[in-house]
């Protein structure tokens, strides 16, 4: 379903220094399987492919009355809350439209901007409105104030019982404060598991239950991440193309790159790399250490970032991601006049221009000085991006492993969030807010 290949990135660096890092990656592995490294304590999405099935059939249920009755879904989340079940619903959906029997899925509480929050509310008159509230704490600040905000609009509009039927909240099984305004309202309640952490949490009711009511199969797409499983299961680096993967980030890092480009030709893509920054940088960005995740977006940022990436600093590779079969395609028409001097082209499709534009750059940017390594994604259907994010989810958990950190914790996060605190005026931050403002320049 997946395939990685270094055929591009032959020339940065030596076999054998690929193949010595065999005993590495199966002691990572060991290590990762038998729950003995860093982070033991959220390894549960090593197994969510194979997960409950009665929380999925909630899911489901859910996800059908919300997809008969709503005309827009608005998911409140931020960070893992979110991105997950955003990639996937853009990968799979159309370009321009909805599809015909769910309703339109809108993201809120990944920042903190009133003018979004007051726009959509403005988009929202005489639509049908479902809430999905997802904070694995249940005490993050973004997605915390969007629902105070939401919850009012939604009790004015629908009334208090009216509102509760239509708010959905995951979270915690037991504590935090959503859970507990979900259990005063009655809310119906989805649990990301104790042992799951939120970027890794896109296979549990946090992806699932938006993925399904935007109307996509959730069983197809755990289909696919299951036969991932039992692929990228395998502990050696030969037979593993998700342990390749994290093996080459991991010799790229030790030769001094220090940024991993993601770049993709397929704007359906787009979330994806959106959600893989995240995954990446915030379980290797950590103790000083980890290689910068970033995204291109090509043929688009080839007038924008692919002069810095043809002729820039030396310090990045690419990981370039394509689908190989496209299901839809345009073939360039025949024009009488040619006055745009585009006849060359008549007859070949807009796909296999673009083919020839990633072929073209990819050889451009080896010239150049940077390693690309690739990885194809056979289409994207749902069983597709099931293999693809435990395809990254597996060679994030080894590379950072390899890397010396701990994959699953977050701890930098924590010293924005003590700084806001403090300069709102949350009790217990007094001394805190002293300080910077005292360091703030007015
Ligand atoms: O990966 C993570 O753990 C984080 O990015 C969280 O998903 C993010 O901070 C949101 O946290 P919560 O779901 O607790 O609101």
């Amino acid at each position: 379903m997946i395939t990685f290949t270094t055929n591009y990135a032959k020339d940065f660096f030596e076999t054998h220094e690929f193949e010595q890092m065999e005993l590495a990656v199966k002691t990572a592995h060991d290590q990762l399987h038998t729950g003995k490294g860093p982070g033991a304590d959220y390894l549960g999405w090593l197994d969510l492919p194979t997960a409950d099935k009665d929380e999925l059939s909630r899911v489901k249920q859910k996800a059908s009355e919300i997809k008969e009755h709503a005309d827009v879904l608005i998911v409140i989340g931020i960070g893992g809350s979110y991105l997950g079940s955003k990639a996937v619903i853009q990968a799979l959906s159309h370009s321009f439209m909805k599809k015909s029997d769910a309703p339109e899925v809108i993201f809120a509480g990944h920042h903190l901007n009133g003018e979004y929050i007051e726009e959509m509310f403005d988009a929202l008159h005489e639509k049908s409105v479902y809430v999905n509230v997802t904070s694995k704490s249940g005490t993050t600040t973004e997605p915390a104030i969007a629902f105070r905000l939401i919850k009012h609009w939604m009790e004015q509009r629908y009334g208090q019982s009216g509102a509760a039927s239509r708010i959905i909240a995951t979270t915690d099984a037991n504590k935090g404060a959503l859970k507990a305004v979900a259990d005063a309202n009655g809310y119906t309640c989805f649990v990301v598991p104790d042992d799951v952490g939120g970027r890794f949490s896109v296979l549990t009711p946090v992806g699932l239950l938006p993925i399904a009511a935007a109307g996509f199969s959730v069983d197809a797409l755990l289909d696919g991440a299951r036969s991932a499983k039992q692929q990228y299961d395998h502990p050696s680096l030969l037979e593993n193309e998700s342990y390749q993967y994290a093996a080459f980030r991991t010799l790229m890092y030790a030769k001094g790159k220090q940024i991993e480009l993601l770049a993709s030709y397929h704007p359906k893509l787009q979330q994806v790399s959106e959600w893989w920054k995240q995954l990446f940088g915030e379980s290797e960005g950590k103790d000083h250490k980890g290689l910068f995740p970033a995204s291109v977006h090509y043929t688009t940022d080839l007038h924008s970032l692919g002069q810095y990436v043809q002729e820039g600093r030396r310090h990045l590779f690419q990981t370039v991601i394509g689908v190989k079969e496209a299901t839809k395609d345009m073939t360039i028409p025949y024009s009488d006049s040619n006055e745009d001097g585009l006849d060359y082209l008549v007859g070949k499709s807009l796909n296999e221009v673009n083919e020839q534009a990633m072929d073209g750059t990819l050889l451009a940017h080896v010239d150049g000085g940077v390693p690309n390594v690739q990885i194809e994604v056979e289409q994207l259907d749902e069983a597709h991006i099931g293999a693809l994010i435990y395809f990254f989810e597996k060679a994030c958990a080894i590379s950072g492993t390899l890397l010396g950190v701990n994959p699953f914790d977050q701890p930098g996060v924590e010293s924005y969030k003590q700084n806001m605190f403090a300069l709102l005026g949350k009790e217990g931050f007094e001394e805190r807010r002293k300080q910077l403002q005292e360091r703030l320049l007015t």
